[in-house]
């Protein structure tokens, strides 16, 4: 990290600590029970971090977890299974298309699918509710409740990039791919990993300070890397 720093980079004192509780809660509170789903893209770990956080948060959290995402926990982290359902206030099978999140009765206030294959992005953008995480995401786009989807692929197809556009028109949907910033200095995959997580739960209306927030500096001047642009970084 310390090889990209220079003289142009922004002074320590442009990143302040915000209280991310001034964050206007999506749809009017701040969310009590989420689904979230993990699907076999790489970057599982976001998943399973942004589970710790909301078990931290005390929100309640009704976990899916795809039969790839399982594979590929395993692959990329020290985690098992039952480790990650652990962090979980209530756990479903994969093909349990009778559990109570799959039917709009079922009252919970929005969805992330963190990490979002391609595959499952697909199939949420086509409306083929063929498994659990599938079924639940399309009742969120029926009954417009917010639904936070963290794609992970790259290079993007064009067909990706259909799918993404085609979900970010619907009504709750929120595309946050996991892209870092590297504003903030991230020093370590656990940094970089918290940024994503905050952004996502921004998009849900959860104040947290995982990461430092991009502000001007206290003298009010911005930093001297953005004194001659009008771009300031938002996320
Ligand atoms: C280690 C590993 C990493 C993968 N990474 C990605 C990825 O980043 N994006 C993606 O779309 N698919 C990725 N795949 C492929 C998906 O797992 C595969 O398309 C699978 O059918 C997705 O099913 P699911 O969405 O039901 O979990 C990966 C597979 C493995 C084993």
């Amino acid at each position: 990290m310390n090889g990209l720093r220079s003289d142009t980079d922004t002074p320590p004192d442009a990143l302040m600590q915000v209280n991310g509780d001034e964050l206007a809660p999506a749809g009017g509170r701040r969310p009590r029970r989420l689904v979230v789903a993990m699907t076999g893209a790489t970057g599982v770990i976001l998943g399973i971090r942004l589970l710790e956080v909301l078990q931290a948060q005390e929100v309640e959290t009704h976990l899916v977890v795809s039969d790839w995402a399982e594979r590929t926990i395993r692959i990329e982290t020290d985690y098992n299974l039952s480790d990650v359902q652990s962090l979980a206030t209530r756990t479903y099978r994969y093909d349990n298309q009778a559990a109570p999140i799959s039917s709009g009765s079922y009252p919970v206030d929005g969805m992330v699918i963190v990490p979002c294959s391609m595959k499952t992005l697909a199939e949420v953008a086509h409306g083929l509710g063929g498994n659990l995480i599938t079924r639940a995401a399309d009742v969120m786009l029926k009954e417009h409740r917010p639904l936070v989807i963290v794609p992970r692929e790259t290079p993007l197809s064009e067909i990706h990039l259909r799918n993404m556009l085609t979900l970010s028109r619907m009504h709750g949907v929120t595309i946050v791919p996991p892209m870092p910033a590297f504003y903030n200095r991230p020093a370590s995959i656990g940094d970089v990993v918290d940024h994503i997580v905050a952004r996502v739960l921004d998009q849900l209306g959860i104040g947290n300070d995982l990461t430092p927030r991009w502000s001007l500096s206290p003298r009010g001047r911005a930093p001297r890397s953005q004194r001659n642009s009008e771009s300031v970084p938002t996320a």
